[in-house]
């Protein structure tokens, strides 16, 4: 036989249970928080804007350009600056290459040298044709290119991003 529950116990009862759905509705969330970073999180590919196909008019001339990924890994993030330049080869809008700013010997930024129309490398000297071909230097292959891109209805001209 059971025996009748009393208005103390009742009390009781009742603030545990409400103090359990206030806790549940506080503590799912952050711990959701807490541990979000741990599971994932941080797209490794997109696609990533890098200018109006109208302001690189020029047939030729590269036009720099560059954006930031942040890397999540687990609660670390970090930010790195990415960039390249893109280069008009016709007035046909798809007919255009980028090629990657970065040095293939050792990663350092190649800059454009318009009077002698080469990239030159800082770092070792290095340099390369407005191709991205390997003139000089200790590079063992031409700069990176970025095949994948796309012409929006708004020309805005976007690459695909994708995480080595
Ligand atoms: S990093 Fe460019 S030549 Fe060494």
């Amino acid at each position: 036989m059971s025996e009748p529950i009393s208005r103390r116990d009742f009390m009781k009862a009742s603030v545990y249970f409400v103090g359990g759905i206030v806790g549940a509705a506080v503590g799912i969330p952050a711990v959701g928080y807490l541990i979000e970073p741990a599971l994932g999180g941080g797209g490794k590919e997109a696609w990533i804007p890098i200018g109006k196909m109208e302001d690189m008019p020029e047939i030729g001339k590269p036009y720099p350009f560059s954006f930031t990924r942040v890397q999540v890994n687990g609660w670390e993030r970090t930010a790195t600056s990415k960039g390249g330049f893109v280069i008009r080869k016709s007035e046909n809008p798809e007919d255009i290459l980028i090629l990657d700013s970065r040095c293939t010997h050792l990663g350092c930024t190649v800059n454009w040298k318009e009077d002698e129309r080469v990239f030159l490398c800082p770092c070792h000297d290095a340099s390369f044709d407005a191709e991205g071909a390997v003139i000089d230097g200790p590079p063992p292959r031409p700069l990176d290119r970025h095949a994948e891109f796309r012409v929006t209805e708004d020309g805005i001209l976007e690459i695909f991003y994708s995480e080595a």
